[in-house]
């Protein structure tokens, strides 16, 4: 496969959702699928929200919009969306999830296609192994918010080919991010390790009593430059996720320093999932998912 010109991105969460605009932004004709026709309408929603504030803003203008719109399909049905060159997978952090879509899309999608999985932690093996092209898999590791986060980890499993791997970093490069290309694999990648540290620790400060959640985010922006402190971004990118994320983790390990703390587990138990339900680690008025 040469350059990637249409893409299917699954799952029209957080994180697909804004993958998807990114590409039609970039030119290539994308159809955003979801399981759920209410999350759909709902990504439809904000996404065109997002733009309209950005045309405000003077960031894009009206006809770049409109055109990457006219790009952008928001599909109910996988049927009839198969003839693409990228898959990008952003659903549900639980692996059999992932393994049985990537079985399903190996079965209808051309042998063109290149499968990636935008998984936070699962690395590409664990999941090319339900289909017959592990060579034509990679994971494709976005950040949130993808519409304004740069980086995008390129994560080659033991069997990926340069072929797709170039196809990948092309495509990542196309659509304005910067490829971090990781050639072994291990599980939660390079930045969310670095960041999981941080989070760890923070979390073990406000369990000791030694700080409050406000003086240690504001300790992190004011004293390290981090544009938001470790409770911010958990509120941000979905307590939820970060919890499915650890329990993945330690289910593999076994290791207890892996496992999701009692914080997190109860705003979880709660369904205080950050900004998305208006209440984590703050409270907050409205949905909204981060600026840009
Ligand atoms: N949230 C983050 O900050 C972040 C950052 C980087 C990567 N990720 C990864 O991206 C993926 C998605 O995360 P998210 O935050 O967007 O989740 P989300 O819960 O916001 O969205 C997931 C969507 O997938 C849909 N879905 C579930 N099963 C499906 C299926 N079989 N077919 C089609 N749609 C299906 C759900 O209806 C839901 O709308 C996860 O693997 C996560 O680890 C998340």
């Amino acid at each position: 496969m040469t350059g990637v010109e249409s893409v299917l991105v699954v799952g029209a969460g957080a994180m697909g959702s804004q993958i998807a605009l990114v590409a039609a932004l970039a030119g290539c004709d994308v159809a955003l699928h979801d399981v759920d026709v209410d999350v759909l309408a709902r990504a439809e929603r904000q996404l065109r929200d997002r733009m309209a504030q950005q045309i405000v803003k003077g960031r894009r203008t009206p006809e770049e919009v409109g055109q990457a719109f006219a790009r952008l399909r928001f599909a109910a049905e996988l049927d009839p969306v198969t003839d693409v060159d990228l898959v990008i997978e952003a659903v549900v952090e639980k692996v059999d999830v992932k393994r049985q879509l990537f079985a399903d899309l190996d079965r209808r999608c051309p042998e063109r296609t290149v499968l990636a999985s935008n998984s936070s932690s699962f690395v590409p093996s664990a999941m090319a192994s339900a289909t017959m092209r592990p060579d034509r898999f990679c994971n494709l590791h976005f950040f949130n918010p993808a519409l304004v986060m740069r980086c995008v980890e390129v994560v080659r499993g033991p069997a990926t080919s340069e072929a797709t791997m170039a196809a990948a970093v092309g495509f990542v490069e196309r659509i304005g991010k910067q490829p971090v290309v990781l050639d072994r694999e291990i599980p939660g990648f390079v930045a969310n390790r670095i960041l999981n540290a941080v989070r760890d620790e923070a979390i073990r400060l406000l369990e000791g009593g030694y700080a409050t959640v406000e003086a240690i985010d504001t300790a992190c922006r004011t004293a390290l430059g981090y544009p938001m402190g470790p409770f911010e971004l958990m509120d941000l990118t979905g307590i939820d996720i970060g919890y499915l994320t650890k329990q993945a983790r330690y289910d593999e390990t076994g290791d207890p320093a892996d496992a999701p703390s009692a914080t997190v587990r109860m705003l979880v138990a709660a369904g205080h999932l950050g900004r998305k339900t208006g209440r984590g680690f703050y409270t907050y008025e409205n949905d909204e998912q981060g600026d840009d």
